[in-house]
């Protein structure tokens, strides 16, 4: 099973998020093909090698970066085809939250499962049973805070990213369930 994640960071932080859930991958499922690539770097026939597809950003102006957004819109010809359909999706973010946990974060990732979901694919959220979720979870998936009271940047935390790796773990789980079959 191949699992790509691609990703956008400015100031590392979604980026240790993405590390955090390609090691939850990795422990869960040692025998996977783990690729971690920026959006940038993402062609759309890298989306079409790949058996699920996790993106992440930071919350820009209470939605995704363009740089993913660009990817996303450059899938056309794929979703014309049906090239993604019945690919395992899945995204995971960080924002500032000035002001309480919000700041635009759950329509971010309501944002990205639509676009997975315009392909035909299949979206996996967080339950929240699962490990770190109360510290890093969203039912859409993992989200960490990065901005402190005053609206300065603080960085993702430990429990954060714990909560990145289960999440990677949980995703991975449930997609060698569906794509066994
Ligand atoms: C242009 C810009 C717009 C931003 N807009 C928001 C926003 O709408 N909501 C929010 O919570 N954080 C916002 N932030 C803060 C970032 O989402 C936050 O610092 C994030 O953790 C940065 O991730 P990175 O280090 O991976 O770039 C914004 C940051 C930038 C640079």
């Amino acid at each position: 099973m191949r699992a790509l994640i691609v990703y956008h960071s400015d100031y590392g932080n979604t980026e240790r998020m993405a590390q955090a859930v390609a090691a939850g991958i990795g422990a869960r499922a040692p025998e996977a093909d783990i690729a971690l690539q920026r959006a940038d770097d993402t062609k759309p026939d890298d989306l079409v090698a790949a058996d699920v597809i996790l993106f992440g950003t930071p919350v820009h102006m209470g939605g995704p970066a363009w740089q993913l957004k660009r990817l996303i819109d450059a899938c056309g010809k794929l979703w014309m085809e049906g090239a993604l359909e019945g690919k395992v999706g899945g995204a995971f973010a960080t924002g500032g939250g000035f002001g309480g946990a919000g700041g635009g974060a759950e329509l971010t990732l309501a944002m990205l499962h639509s676009h997975f979901l315009e392909q035909g694919m299949i979206v996996v959220g967080f339950p929240k049973t699962a490990m770190g979720y109360a510290d890093g979870g969203l039912q859409w998936g993992p989200y960490a805070r990065t901005g402190n009271h005053e609206g300065m940047p603080e960085g993702v935390s430990d429990p954060q990213l714990t909560a990145a790796r289960s999440w990677g773990a949980h995703v991975i789980e449930v997609a060698g369930k569906l794509l066994e079959h």
